[in-house]
């Protein structure tokens, strides 16, 4: 049931790979909240994926753009404000991706042009963003700013491997800007710290059955489900939340804050 809370809103969605993409769901709620936003993703992501049928029913416009290329950003955050008519008011960092994690080499057997690639795509991506965004004076006064992460930035997880550097690093970038941006235009920087999700970059994860049973033992209300965490993330670029800001939010079902369950005791019990 939609409510309106983003209505008259202008966002830049990133990362809508295919209709399990968080940033899918994000896309599909935001439009039934009334918002207006362009989709972007990196070139070769948009040849591979299915994000103009998402365009087509959002009524967006499809900018395409590679996270770790500042003339791209520059010329995404342009075109939006021309497209949407309007400074930005929403933007959703949603993007993931580690050679290392993908073609299996272990944390202790880092390939280290990956392992930059993994940083650069993954968090210095987000810099980018506001960097290129605050270049062109593209943020709305009071606009929210939202990047996607996982726990594995506080606690070792051994097969997130150098995602989990940089998911660190994405979490001090989001509180290095918010701070900045907070200040010159009261514009707020978060992360949502996501339950394990049924999704390409998440099912890429070597054991990620594993991950994804663990933690939904380990948690009071169950993993969160994609749809949910787009939901939350409408909160977070609503009027709603105002003074929220350089926060890592926990978007998990309480897996975060429990120490044990039954469930998982039952394992190890005779
Ligand atoms: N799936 C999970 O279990 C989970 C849990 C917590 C956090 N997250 C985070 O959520 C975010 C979205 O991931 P998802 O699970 O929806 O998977 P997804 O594979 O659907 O999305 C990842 C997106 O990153 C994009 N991307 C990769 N390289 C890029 C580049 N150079 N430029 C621009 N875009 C690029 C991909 O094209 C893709 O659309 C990621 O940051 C991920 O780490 C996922």
């Amino acid at each position: 049931m939609a409510h309106g809370l983003l209505k008259g809103k202008r966002g830049i969605i990133t990362g809508a790979l295919n209709d399990q993409s968080i940033a899918w769901k994000v896309a599909e709620e935001a439009h039934a909240e009334g918002a207006s936003f362009v989709l972007s993703n990196a070139p070769v992501a948009m040849r591979m994926g299915e994000i103009k049928k998402l365009a087509e029913v959002t009524g967006a416009e499809v900018v395409p753009a590679d996270a770790t290329n500042d003339a791209d950003l520059e010329k995404l955050f342009g075109e939006a404000q021309q497209k949407l008519g309007g400074k930005v008011d929403f933007v959703l960092h949603s993007i993931g991706m580690s050679p290392n994690v993908r073609k299996g080499r272990t944390y202790d057997d880092l390939n280290y042009d990956w392992y930059k690639q993994t940083l650069d795509v993954s968090a210095m991506s987000l810099h980018r963003m506001l960097q290129a965004a605050r270049g062109a004076d593209a943020l709305a006064e009071g606009g929210s700013v939202v990047a996607l992460t996982y726990i594995a930035a506080q606690r070792v997880f051994p097969d997130y491997g150098d995602m989990a550097d940089a998911k660190a690093l994405l979490e001090s970038i989001t509180r290095s800007w918010g701070y900045r941006l907070g200040r010159e235009k009261r514009v707020r920087v978060n992360t949502i710290s996501q339950s394990p999700t049924m999704t390409t970059a998440g099912s890429g994860i070597k054991g990620f059955d594993g991950f994804f049973g663990f933690a939904e033992a380990m948690s009071p209300l169950g993993n969160a489900p994609a749809l949910d965490c787009a939901r939350y993330c409408i909160t977070l670029f609503s009027d709603m939340t105002r003074y929220v800001t350089m926060q890592n939010l926990y978007h998990d079902g309480g897996f975060s804050t429990t120490g044990v369950t039954p469930e998982v005791m039952a394992k190890f019990t005779g």
